[in-house]
């Protein structure tokens, strides 16, 4: 059973063609119709299945169009054109602080973005301490999180996102921030996970990571499906053409 279906999906983004020296001349060309756009193509004709169960790597170097298809699967973009679909609840970690609110304190955001994930503020209560345990940020919980280093959101946003059993996570290289120990933890996690038969996507730039955690991957070069097939297959040849 497939989790993830994506078929001939592209995504075009409009991108402005000249430069406007203010606002106030953007604005003037906006009214007089005379903006001009140049179509880019983030994604072309891209087809990938996840089955159920699998562990699933994207790779690709800078601008390749990994972010943009993680935003497509999770209903952030709409593709301009093909098809996707997700079976099953699904949790997306994809920026940074996105469903976080920088102004306020630790604790106040596990609320937060708890609800936005769905949950309940009676759950959340309930699991409260599981969550702080996990991200190991006791003595900051409150403390707003615009004073929190990158790695300790991204603790938070794992320890929440993992916090309830998704059918599908996907994770684009928040993970990265996160020091060696809290790597390792976040992969038991996903580990953990998975043999209670949650599939994963994850984007990473560590490809020993890859190889060593994935069973299948999908190589994207310039928005198009280079490779798919077994990690090890995929790695090695992605590795080839490097530098
Ligand atoms: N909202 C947007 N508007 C215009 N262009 C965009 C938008 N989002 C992404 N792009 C463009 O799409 C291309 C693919 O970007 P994407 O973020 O998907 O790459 P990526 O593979 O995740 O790269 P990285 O490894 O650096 O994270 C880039 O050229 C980027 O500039
Ligand atoms: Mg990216």
């Amino acid at each position: 059973m497939n989790m993830i279906d994506v078929e001939n999906v592209s995504m075009c983004f409009n991108m402005a063609k000249e430069k406007h020296e203010s606002l106030k001349e953007y604005l003037l060309a906006a009214v007089r119709g005379k903006l001009q756009f140049e179509e880019f193509y983030a994604l072309r004709d891209v087809t990938m299945h996840v089955e159920k169960g699998e562990f699933h790597g994207l790779i690709g170097l800078n601008g390749s169009g990994k972010s943009t298809l993680l935003k497509v699967i999770s209903g952030v973009f709409k593709p301009t054109r093909g098809r996707v679909s997700v079976h099953g609840t699904i949790a997306p970690l994809i920026e940074l602080g996105a469903g976080f609110d920088m102004d306020l304190t630790a604790r106040e955001n596990i609320y937060l973005n708890g609800t936005v994930l769905g949950l309940t503020p009676q759950y959340i209560t309930e699991r409260f301490e599981e969550i702080v345990e996990f991200s190991e940020l006791r003595d900051f919980l409150d403390v707003p999180l615009k004073n929190y280093s990158s790695g300790m959101v991204a603790r938070i946003a794992f320890a929440i996102a993992t916090l309830t059993k998704p059918d599908v996570l996907i994770a684009d290289e928040i993970l990265a921030v996160g020091d060696f120990k809290f790597q390792e933890k976040c992969e038991a996690r996903m580990h953990e996970l998975m043999s209670g038969g949650t599939t994963v996507l994850l984007v990473s730039h560590t490809i020993g990571q890859v190889e060593r955690m994935c069973t299948r991957v999908t190589w994207l070069e310039k928005g198009s499906v280079k490779m798919e097939g077994d990690a090890k297959t995929v790695c090695e040849a992605y590795r080839q053409t490097e530098g």
